[in-house]
């Protein structure tokens, strides 16, 4: 898709989206396999200190999203989960990609980031967005509902990365896939080495489809194949990964 397709169907979208009156719908949740059945990352954790990477404009600039939505084929139809969703800058620019077929459900574990998210997606009046509050251990999604998740500049932050990425797994449908965009940095400084990324995904049966250096920032998209649920490691069996 060409930046100026994508700008027609965003602004389609909006368009759309603004003529429906309705909230964002708060999802019922499905708890996964408990924390402490996992190790913990062997590398550090960044602190969680904002609800959006950099700033909107700068980011439609470099064209961030339009990347994503090419590489990721984000399609009308899809069920598109967003985790860390943040302040959402993602799930206004998909929601009207997915169009009123699909759906954008965004998650994340700050209340007070969902609190914004949820009064910026009701005032725009996105009715095919829903909200659910996860803990770093388990997004606490529904099962068979995705066709992707999409994780943004947030991996590093995730507190238990073998326990999300394991109890992320019955949300997915077959076929799907995960996108993970970080930067280069270490963890500590808001980023993701790829190899440790890979790691981390390989440990818990994820398999690396592609990878993708985005341009406009010191960022890369990498995509992954999900495990089946059966054929997810026993969670004690779990090998950590150092970060160099
Ligand atoms: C830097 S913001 C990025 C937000 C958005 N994805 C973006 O691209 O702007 C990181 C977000 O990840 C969330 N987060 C951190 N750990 C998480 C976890 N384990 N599960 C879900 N969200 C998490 C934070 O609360 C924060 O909203």
């Amino acid at each position: 898709m060409t930046f100026g397709a994508l700008r027609v169907t965003l602004g389609a979208g909006f368009a759309a989206a603004f003529a429906l009156s309705a909230t964002a719908q708060d999802l019922a949740t499905v708890a996964g396999a408990p924390a402490d059945a996992f190790p913990k990352p062997d590398r550090p954790v960044a602190d969680i200190v904002s609800p959006i990477w950099h700033s909107e404009n700068e980011r439609d600039a470099a064209g961030e999203p339009q990347q994503l939505v090419s590489l990721l084929g984000v399609k009308p139809g899809m069920t598109v989960g967003d985790i860390g969703a943040g302040s959402g800058y993602y799930v206004v620019r998909l929601s009207p990609i997915v169009g009123p077929n699909g759906r954008v459900i965004a998650e994340d574990v700050a209340p007070d980031y969902l609190q914004g998210l949820r009064q910026r997606v009701d005032t725009l009046g996105l009715r095919n967005v829903e909200i659910v509050r996860g803990e770093a251990h388990d997004p606490k999604l529904p099962a068979h509902a995705l066709d992707l998740a999409i994780l943004v500049h947030m991996y590093h932050e995730i507190a238990q990365p073998f326990a999300l990425l394991y109890n992320l797994v019955p949300a997915f449908n077959p076929g799907a896939r995960i996108g993970i965009v970080d930067t280069f940095a270490a963890t500590q400084s808001h980023g993701t080495p790829p190899a440790l990324l890979r790691c981390e995904l390989h440990a818990v049966g994820y398999r690396e489809l592609s990878f993708n250096r985005l341009t406009g920032s010191d960022a890369y998209l990498a995509i992954f194949a999900p495990p089946s649920v059966a054929g997810r490691p026993r969670p004690d069996t779990i090998v950590t990964c150092k970060a160099s």
